[in-house]
């Protein structure tokens, strides 16, 4: 049977863990992608944008965008943008000036807060949820992945793979 792989859940032991995770995506990101990075102040949501950065190649500082709402790089294989619309409500003019234009073209866009632009957000690829999971201590995240296209199940199948293999 050759059910799509939709959604999945990984543990992360540590910090170390999600920067692999990022590592494992990073290939996978093709122009026009666009993830949905969830989960609580202080979940690893910038943490993991910093290590999916590094392994693009980036070798530079990489700030969170939470006040500038988007902080761009330019990499070898595309541009990436990173939102963080946590503080959105109150910069809903700058959004509706026009962001469209980074989101879905050629570049890759990662999104932490979407749920705080909902309504002015194209549908991801791919969600990624960060959570605590305290019951494995204070470092130990889980992440809940689920695709929302073709190339995020892609993602999934090749993540899957990858963690069967170790
Ligand atoms: N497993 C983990 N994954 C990601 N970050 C972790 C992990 N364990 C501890 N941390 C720490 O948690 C903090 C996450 O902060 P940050 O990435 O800014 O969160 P967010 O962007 O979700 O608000 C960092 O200080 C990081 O060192
Ligand atoms: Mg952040």
């Amino acid at each position: 049977m050759n059910h799509p792989l939709d959604r999945m859940t990984l543990p992360l032991a540590d910090e170390a863990a999600t920067a692999h995770l990022a590592q494992r995506l990073a290939p996978l990101l093709t122009p026009g992608f666009i993830l949905y990075l969830s989960g609580d102040l202080g979940a690893g949501k910038t943490s993991f944008t910093r290590a999916l950065l590094a392994a693009l190649g980036y070798s530079g500082r990489v700030k969170s965008p939470t006040f500038t709402l988007l902080e761009s790089y330019e990499l070898s294989r595309f541009r990436l943008y990173h939102f963080d619309f946590y503080r959105f409500s109150t910069d809903r003019a700058w959004l509706d000036a026009g962001f469209d234009e980074y989101l879905g073209g050629d570049g890759v866009a990662i999104v932490e807060w979407p749920e705080r632009a909902a309504d002015s957000l194209p549908a991801p690829d791919l969600r990624l949820r960060l959570e605590f999971d305290p019951t494995h201590g204070d470092n130990a995240r889980l992440a809940l992945l689920e695709a929302g296209s073709e190339r995020g199940r892609a993602c999934l199948s090749a993540l899957a793979t990858g963690a069967a293999a170790g």
